[in-house]
This record gives structure tokens, C-alpha cells and sequence, in this order.
């Protein structure tokens, strides 16, 4: 275990974030993330706050809303020249939402469809980081990161994320292609894991990002914080330099505090 509060982390391509960022998940209807995100004008503006803070990497997906979120974020941070400026946007595909279904989908065309996708909603050519969000059982990791990595050659994305992997998957998806980040369900409320904990230390050992979603042990489809924010966050990033985190809240005070955890 490494003790380091470093306050940037670097990708293996250049690329620097601030290591608190924000998860923008809960920015959607409610409940079950479907949906447009109802105070609009609010979900703005606490975004606008974030950036002026300094958080600089926002976490997004497709599947949010579905494309709702990523629309709301093209409104609160893409800038008058159509740009992001410096902030950070990372999106996932390969996971179909409904109002009461939720299923999995990484084959190649889908892969490139939802990105084509994310492209529009966040009215960018270009999305820093894209994960696969969730291997769907079916198609090969290589076969979802192959797609990937054909749209990063074509210059639709710049980097390529997993999420919610195994480290043998992601071992496959370097034969295919560099992978920058990983986001798996990790945080301080959750029993110990093991092998995740080998897994970040190999991340880290191999220059990638470990992403924690629910990094405050909420439940995704509940209301609330099991652990508290301050001590999580500065626990989670005193675990390994290597962890970006990306707590998620509907208010600017919680947003507030979160951001200042570092320097609590
Ligand atoms: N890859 C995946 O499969 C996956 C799955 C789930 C999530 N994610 C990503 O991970 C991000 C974070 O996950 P999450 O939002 O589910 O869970 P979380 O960050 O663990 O917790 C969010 C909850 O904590 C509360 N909270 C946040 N800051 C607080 C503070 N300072 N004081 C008190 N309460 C606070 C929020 O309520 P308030 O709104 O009241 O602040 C919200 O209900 C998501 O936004 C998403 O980007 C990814």
C-alpha cells in the first residue's frame, strides 16, 4: 500500500486529471438514472461549478438517461468554440437502458454504434477516454476493443477504458490495444476483495487508471453516501496513485466538500 496524495495523475499517453473528478450518473431522471435529469438549469450549473472547482475529469455513459446525461453535459461545459476545453470527458458503451430493463450488448457494431452515439449527445468529434461498459458474457474482450481501437485510429476517441472487468480480461484487451483506464465497483464501504486489490496494484504497476464506481458504497439505483465522503475519498486515493475518484452527488455543497477532500 503506497501513501501518495498527489493531486494529478498522468495517463500513459500525456494526458493530466485532477484526481477527483465527478460522476455525473445521478444527473439523470430518478429513479433508476432513466431519463432527462428534471432540474435541468440546476444540473448545469452544478456541472459549470465542478469545472470552476478545478474537477476536471467528468464520468458519463451512454446508457445514462439513455443519452440524457451526456446531453447535459455538452450544455453545461462544451465552450463557445465547441470545444471542452480542458476538462476531462470519459463515456462508456455496450449497455442498452429502458425504463425497466438494463442489458448488455459489446459486440463490434454496437460498440461503434453507441460511441457514433456519444459522439452526437456530447456534440464532440472526439471523447477523451471510452470504456466498454460491461462485457456482456457473450463477445470476446478482444472483439470490444478491437472496435474501439478502430474508431481511436480514426480519431474518434483518444484513449480506451474497461469497466466492470476481471485483470485476465483485461490481459486479453492489451493484446489488442493500450488500455488507459479500468472502472470497477471499489470503495472503503465494500467488503475486501482480493483479487481487486492485486488488480489495482498491477494497474498501477502498469501505468493505468483504476476508476472506483460507487466510490461512496452507494447503491447506483439508491439515494446516499454508506461511508463518509471525506474519509472515503481520502482513503481511496491514498491507496494507490493510480485511483482516480469519482464520487457522484446532486448538490453543489456535497460537490464542494468532495472537491476540498484532498486538501482537508
Ligand atoms: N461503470 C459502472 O458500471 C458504474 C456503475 C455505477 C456508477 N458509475 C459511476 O460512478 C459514479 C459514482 O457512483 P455513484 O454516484 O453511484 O455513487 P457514490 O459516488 O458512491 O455516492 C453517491 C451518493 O453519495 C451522496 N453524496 C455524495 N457526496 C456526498 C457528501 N459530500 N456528503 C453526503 N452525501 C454525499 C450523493 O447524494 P447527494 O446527491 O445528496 O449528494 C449520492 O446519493 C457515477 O456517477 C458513475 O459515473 C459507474
Amino acid at each position: 500500500m503506497t501513501n501518495d496524495l498527489t493531486t494529478t495523475f498522468t495517463f500513459l499517453n500525456g494526458r493530466t486529471v485532477n484526481r477527483i473528478g465527478y460522476g455525473a450518473m445521478r444527473l439523470t431522471g430518478q429513479p433508476r438514472n432513466f431519463g432527462p435529469y428534471a432540474d435541468w438549469r440546476g444540473g448545469i450549473e452544478l456541472l459549470q461549478r465542478a469545472r470552476d472547482l478545478g474537477v476536471n475529469h467528468i464520468d458519463t455513459a451512454r446508457a445514462y438517461g439513455p443519452h440524457e446525461n451526456e446531453k447535459l453535459i455538452a450544455d453545461a461545459l462544451v465552450n463557445e468554440d465547441g470545444s471542452y476545453g480542458e476538462m476531462f470527458i470519459a463515456s462508456k458503451g455496450g449497455v442498452e437502458k429502458s425504463a425497466t430493463s438494463l442489458t448488455r450488448d459489446t459486440s463490434r457494431e454496437t460498440m461503434k454504434r453507441h460511441l457514433e452515439d456519444s459522439l452526437a449527445s456530447l456534440r464532440t468529434d472526439k471523447i477523451d477516454l471510452y470504456y466498454v461498459h460491461a462485457p456482456d458474457g457473450v463477445t470476446p474482450i478482444s472483439e470490444s476493443v478491437a472496435a474501439l481501437e478502430e474508431m481511436r485510429q480514426a480519431g474518434k476517441i483518444d484513449m480506451i477504458g474497461l469497466s466492470n472487468v476481471s485483470r485476465v480480461q483485461v490481459e486479453e484487451a492489451l493484446k489488442v490495444a493500450p488500455i488507459a483506464a479500468v472502472q470497477n465497483r471499489y470503495s472503503p464501504a465494500d467488503e475486501r476483495d482480493e483479487a481487486l486489490e492485486e488488480m489495482i496494484d498491477w494497474l498501477n504497476e502498469q501505468g493505468i487508471a483504476f476508476v472506483p464506481h460507487g466510490p461512496l458504497g452507494a447503491n447506483p439505483m439508491r439515494q446516499g453516501a454508506i461511508v463518509d465522503p471525506g474519509d472515503a475519498l481520502r482513503t481511496l486515493l491514498a491507496r494507490s496513485p493510480n485511483i482516480l475518484a469519482i464520487p457522484g452527488t446532486t448538490t453543489i455543497a456535497h460537490l464542494e466538500d468532495n472537491a476540498a477532500a484532498l486538501a482537508a
